[in-house]
């Protein structure tokens, strides 16, 4: 039962149990009702409080029954609410820990509002590309004024209870035992007669509402271009403001019905339960108990152990930064005050705590230094020679018990575990630049890696904030890899027609946050040769275009050699269309005869993203990522792929595997139809007429 009934001396006690957020899914809502049924039909009864057992008052609607028939199955959520409201005897809602969504539309219905402190109070619906649907953007403006209402609708943003003591939301804040205060309270209000407060029927006062509105709807289409949510809960605010409550409803039940079937609402959904999902490894039990980490240790302080170092330190973890020179020491402990520094000037750090986290900071040059450390990031020139000096010595001084794990981004974790005596400590943390930014966190989980190994980087990852994804030994990992696919046609692209501008341009109006020029420049030019220079060494059949190449020869590297794809002016990161650029590439065609002709912006797109999908069908098959989400939260978290579309795989999933296989074919077929083996993983799914998702 998902809801449990009690009776204290004339007071009910409605409880939702159904863990871990007592989501309102179906028998939660028939079990809520059943409660308020019950209380009424009970004469000894005078009043109800409603509560949630555990860890939520209520996380609200349970989204995995989005789109099912369960969704719309009586008793609705609107039904819950108009019989909490509707009751005649008074309904007292006892918050604690969260009240979400649904959650606080069910408590809006309540008569009354009583609330521990520290409660997340949010209607977040906006962040899944819905809107609240059970009244929230007709009932929260009349319970908190219009304003306060309408950004938190908007942004989805939760508010702590004890912030909202005067806002008209609650009748008390609890100061002792919750569950005590809720039961005095309740018994006051029994004892008195009805009606009970409705807060459907308070008025919503605002000097100019119009303008407000107006306003709002400014703010909002500046930074909301590619998700509709937002802009219907302004419409459906606005309709309450205008025509009243009950038209005010109907027009928040019109834009919920459509957005919930909207891509990007499904985009969203996909991303809130691929990231929880990508914290579940299939064969690692959430039971798997972890090591204690209170120290780590980061190995070189250039480019990426510095940002590696202050994601632990941002979390009060202290770190131990080895160099090999004095020089290199001082110049990585510089750069990270320096980026401390920029962030107290821009408001987001208080001066003392940026010296506090400097602190935490001990630098050093000798291995004996890091004998303590529970955790060691080795970040250090990308070459297996000097990874493999490091890992031996590393063997020698850490405790028995630490974690060694490696930010190789090329490398082979097994072959550096194989330096060390204890393989099974060893694992990759591939940070992506700049590391105290990006969100992403590949765990790359070597032969031998132990499980509690995973288990405490998994849970770590969790405390410095990143999204972390396991992948297994290849070369590139998930992301790199597939973006490998991705650049090749790119470049392809530029032989057989397209100039950088327009490639970029096509990519970016689909919804990336850069195309694969600007960011090649950005990343630096010289990275890809390097790479393409050991593929012609190892892997001489895979095809590739030259024109990189020649680029590399000017000396082009991107932005800090002021010239790549594009021209650049010092200080300045505008990428400019070079005129000697696009001549070379065309020259290049000239040169070896390959035919120009018009590319439109959709073969663009759909070459770009499908070589990404098709390159991740193969990863999926062979098990170097363990589900589909994975992949897309590789690349919504540190590939700039558009939130709005969900990533590669469930975008393959919208325009279905069908459509995927029948363009890559047509793709295989043309001028550098090479590049293009098909993944059978992907032609087996579309001739099943199913997804990657299932
Ligand atoms: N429905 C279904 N499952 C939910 C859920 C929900 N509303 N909220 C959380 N869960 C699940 C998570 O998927 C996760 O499952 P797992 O253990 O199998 O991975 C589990 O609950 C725990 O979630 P978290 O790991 O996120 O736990 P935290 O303690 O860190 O956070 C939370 C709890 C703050 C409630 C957070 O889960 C959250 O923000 N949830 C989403 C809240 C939300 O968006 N509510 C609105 C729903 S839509 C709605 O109400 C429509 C209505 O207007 C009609
Ligand atoms: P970097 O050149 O900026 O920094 C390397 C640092 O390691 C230098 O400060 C150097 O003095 C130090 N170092 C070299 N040998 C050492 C040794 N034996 N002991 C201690 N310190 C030593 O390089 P970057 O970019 O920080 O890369 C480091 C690692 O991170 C490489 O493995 C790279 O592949 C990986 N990586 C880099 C990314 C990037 O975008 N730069 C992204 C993800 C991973």
């Amino acid at each position: 039962m998902a809801v449990d009934y009690t009776t204290h001396d004339g007071v009910a006690v409605v409880t939702l149990n159904n863990p871990p957020v007592n989501g309102l899914g179906l028998s939660t809502r028939a079990g809520i009702v059943a409660g308020i049924e019950r209380a009424q039909s009970d004469p000894a009864i005078r009043a109800i409080v409603l509560t949630g057992a555990g860890k939520a008052f209520s996380g609200g609607a349970d989204i995995t029954e989005f789109n099912t028939p369960k969704a719309t199955q009586e008793p609705t959520l609107a039904t819950v609410i108009q019989v909490v409201e509707s009751s005649a005897k008074p309904v007292i809602a006892a918050i604690h820990s969260v009240a979400m969504g649904g959650g606080l539309e069910l408590a809006l219905g309540a008569h009354y509002r009583i609330a521990a402190p520290g409660a997340q109070i949010a209607l977040p619906e906006v962040k899944l590309g819905i809107l609240p649907g059970a009244g929230g953007t007709q009932r929260l403006p009349r319970a908190i004024g219009l304003e306060a209402a309408l950004n938190m609708i908007v942004s989805g943003t939760p508010v702590l209870s004890e912030k909202l003591t005067d806002s008209g939301l609650f009748d008390e804040i609890a100061q002792g035992d919750l569950a005590e205060a809720a039961l005095t309270f309740a018994r006051r209000v029994g004892a008195q007669t009805g009606p009970h407060p409705k807060v459907r029927d308070r008025k919503i006062e605002h000097p100019n509402a119009a303008g407000f509105i107006q306003f709002a709807r400014n703010s909002v289409a500046a930074i909301a271009k590619n998700f509709p949510a937002p802009h219907k809960c302004i419409d459906a605010v606005e309709a309450g403001v205008q025509n009243g409550f009950d038209k005010g409803l109907a027009v928040e039940r019109e834009c919920f019905v459509a957005l919930v079937q909207t891509p990007e609402s499904r985009a969203l959904r996909h991303a809130f339960f691929g990231e929880r999902a990508a914290s579940k490894i299939p064969d690692v039990p959430s039971d798997t108990p972890t090591r204690d980490i209170q120290r780590v240790a980061v190995i070189g302080a250039g480019t990426m152990g510095g940002g590696i170092a202050m994601n632990f330190v941002n979390a009060g973890i202290p770190v131990t930064l080895l160099e090999t020179k004095q020089e290199a020491l001082d110049r990585g402990i510089a750069t990270i005050r320096k980026n401390y520094e920029a962030t107290v000037r821009k408001g987001r750090l208080k001066p003392e705590a940026l010296e506090q986290r400097m602190a935490l900071l001990t630098p050093t040059l000798s291995y004996d230094d890091l004998k303590d450390a529970d955790l060691i990031v080795e970040a250090v020139f990308e070459e297996l020679g000097v990874k493999e000096q490091v890992f031996r010595r590393l063997d020698e001084v850490a405790k028995p018990g630490a974690i060694l794990a490696s930010n190789t981004s090329t490398l082979d974790v097994d072959r550096i575990a194989a330096f060390t005596k204890r393989p099974q400590d060893v694992v990759g943390m591939h940070f992506f630049s700049p590391a105290n930014v990006m969100k992403l966190l590949e765990v790359v989980r070597g032969e031998h890696t132990a499980k509690d190994v995973l288990a405490t980087v998994m849970k770590l990852a969790k405390k410095i904030r990143k999204t972390a994804v396991v992948s297994g030994v290849c070369d590139g990992f998930i992301g790199n890899r597939m973006i490998e696919q991705y650049i090749r046609q790119a470049l392809f692209m530029l032989e057989e027609g397209a100039l950088p501008a327009q490639v970029d341009r096509a990519i970016e109006k689909f919804g990336f946050a850069m195309g694969p020029f600007r960011m090649s420049d950005l990343a630096g030019n010289d990275i890809g040769w390097a790479i393409r220079k050991r593929r012609y060494q190892e892997q001489p059949d895979m095809h590739y275009s030259k024109v990189a190449d020649r680029l590399c020869e000017l000396g082009r590297f991107g932005q800090k050699t002021g010239g790549g794809w594009y021209d650049y002016k010092a200080g300045d990161r505008t990428a400019y269309p070079s005129k000697a650029v696009d001549e070379m590439i065309v020259g290049y065609c000239a040169e070896t005869q390959a035919p120009r002709r018009k590319i439109g912006d959709e073969e663009i797109v759909e070459r770009l993203v499908l070589s990404l999908v098709n390159e991740g069908a193969k990863i999926l098959e062979e098990g170097i990522a363990s589900k589909a989400s994975d992949i897309d939260m590789v690349y919504l978290t540190g590939y700039g792929f558009p939130l709005y579309r969900g990533g590669p795989m469930l975008y393959a999933d919208t325009v279905g595997l069908y459509n995927v296989e029948r363009a890559i074919r047509r793709y295989a077929a043309q001028p550098n139809g090479d590049a293009w083996q098909i993944a059978p993983g992907l032609a087996k799914l579309a001739a099943e007429g199913r997804g990657f998702n299932g």
